[in-house]
């Protein structure tokens, strides 16, 4: 299977727009830029889903040859979207979809709820676009056109703040995604709160990991912007603390979603391999490939 990350920041993206903080401040300075998480993935290139559907979705996809429509018309190679949560920084760039003539999206009965009632994302798209919604629940598999097989696997019941008051409990998913044709296995899985054992086995029979590389330690929020908050409360697990779960792994990870007070975010590529440790592990950059 074919994987382009379009998007590898958190939510803000980097830099973010009201925020002075050291990394930010690099970005700026460095013209260093990270749009915020997406990937695109294709079994046989000619029809692609996205992982998520990030603000910055309009430029992601111009910025991909692969996804533009077929001379003379309106057809993209673009059929539905995969959602692995309901956070604002995952869905609104459904929004800006709103011109497609047919859109299959994919998401837990809970966030199709929440994309209904709390924030009605669908009854508005509807009024613009053919799109059909699939409620999945999670481990139960479903086929996209060019030949990959899909599943969600619950991580976890991290309401986004709009939703706070809603029922459900399948909020937060990793989506595994496997290619029949090559037999290799994604899992895409950037809002991890804690380890599991079904997380574990989950990366033990993957080839690539797209991991929670939100924060590289739990107290860099308060280390770099003052504001409190440890990053497992807000629901992601630190990347020093992942690192040391999949260090048997023998899935390629890299780290994505990475939030703009995180160092990974801004560091030279032999920096990161120094403090990772592994030629297996990778921090995501906008518009990298990787074939599973
Ligand atoms: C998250 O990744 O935890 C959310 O996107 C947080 C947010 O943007 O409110
Ligand atoms: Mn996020
Ligand atoms: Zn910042």
């Amino acid at each position: 299977m074919r994987v382009r990350i379009l998007g590898s920041a958190a939510g803000g993206g980097l830099p973010q727009w009201n925020c002075g903080c050291s990394g930010c401040t690099a970005a700026r300075a460095g013209g260093v830029f990270r749009s915020q998480d997406t990937v695109a993935i294709s079994a046989d290139g000619a029809a692609w889903y996205l992982l998520n559907a990030s603000p910055d979705l309009r430029a992601q996809l111009l910025a991909t040859a692969e996804l533009a429509p077929r001379p003379g018309t309106r057809d993209t190679p673009l059929r539905g979207v995969v959602l692995s949560t309901s956070e604002l920084d995952h869905v609104l760039g459904l929004l800006l979809l709103r011109e497609a003539r047919h859109l299959e999206v994919y998401a837990t009965p809970t966030v199709v709820s929440a994309l209904t009632d709390a924030f009605p994302l669908r009854p508005v798209l509807a009024a613009y676009a053919d799109v059909r919604w699939s409620p999945v629940p999670p481990g139960v598999t479903f086929e996209l056109a060019g030949g990959l097989v899909a599943r969600m696997v619950s991580l976890g019941a991290k309401r986004p703040r709009y939703a706070v008051n809603a029922d459900g409990e399948d909020w937060v998913s990793a989506v595994e995604v496997y290619d029949p044709g090559t037999g290799g296995v994604l899992v895409y899985a950037t809002c991890v709160a804690a380890w599991t054992d079904r997380l574990d086995r989950l990366v033990s029979d993957a080839d690539c990991v797209l991991l929670d590389g939100t924060f590289l330690d739990d107290d860099e929020m308060r280390r770099v912007t003052g504001i409190p908050s440890p990053g497992r409360a807000m629901g992601h697990l630190p990347v020093m603390e992942s690192l040391r779960r999949t260090a048997g792994a023998r899935a390629t990870v890299v780290y994505s979603h990475v939030n703009n007070t995180n160092p990974l975010a801004t560091m030279p590529p032999d920096a990161v391999r120094a403090l990772v440790g592994s030629p297996n592990v990778q921090v995501a950059a906008d518009g990298q490939d990787l074939i599973v």
